[in-house]
């Protein structure tokens, strides 16, 4: 599974893709309003960092109105993946953005057919809005079920991207489902690495190693 970052803020992005954890990044305007800067720059900046794919979204409605604004947002680096919203006219721009060869995330999923049409347009990637369908009683995970269900039996290479993730078991759940990526918060990316009996492990081991008076180096 591939892990995308779900912020715009650059020391986070940095501070994880030092680890070596991150394949992509996701970005929305939404972010970009938390980041409190010029979408362009923290765009640019996020680019030259991070190797894979960084989501920039548009906020026109309209085709051409999308596809302007896919061409400013491309112009940023080679690594942007323009994000589209599941609409009509998103279907559209997706088509004719893939089809000369710029990668697409169709964004703000919420049901199967609608990843299925995101599939047929030729979307890079699909991302499901888990959280969201949590947040109103329904299952998130069943939608990404449904998804890996209806691209494995047609053989669709959309990958699913699994978004608005809120918790580290939405990460574990997507990934035994089979979601392609995962796009997770710094904080939940973070705290995957955590286990109370690793702490107390280490902890245990160290004050065992501090009685035997050696050092290693
Ligand atoms: C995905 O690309 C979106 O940026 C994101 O996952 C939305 O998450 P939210 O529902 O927590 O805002």
């Amino acid at each position: 599974m591939k892990f995308f970052v779900d912020t715009a803020d650059v020391n986070e992005i940095r501070e994880l893709n030092d680890i070596g954890l991150l394949d992509g990044v996701t970005t929305n305007p939404s972010l970009i309003m938390k980041a409190g800067r010029p979408y362009a720059e923290v765009t640019k900046e996020i680019c030259d960092m991070v190797e894979g794919p960084v989501s920039a979204e548009v906020t026109a409605t309209d085709f051409d109105g999308m596809m302007r604004e896919a061409e400013v947002l491309g112009k940023i680096a080679d690594n942007v993946c323009i994000k589209l919203p599941l609409t009509l006219d998103g279907l559209k721009a997706c088509r004719a953005l893939t089809q000369g060869g710029r990668q697409v995330n169709v964004t703000l999923c919420f049901s199967a057919n609608q990843a299925l049409l995101a599939a047929k347009a030729g979307a890079t990637f699909i991302s499901p809005f888990i959280g969201r369908l949590d947040d109103m009683a329904i299952d998130g995970m069943e939608l990404i079920e449904e998804i890996r269900t209806i691209y494995d039996n047609y053989g669709f290479e959309t990958e699913i991207l699994a978004a608005s993730i809120r918790t580290v078991n939405h990460v574990k759940q997507a990934a035994m489902i089979g979601a392609d990526v995962a796009t997770v918060p710094p904080a939940t990316l973070k705290a995957l690495v955590k286990h109370p009996l690793t702490d107390k492990g280490l902890a245990a081991f160290l004050a065992d190693w501090e009685k035997t008076g050696q050092t290693i180096a």
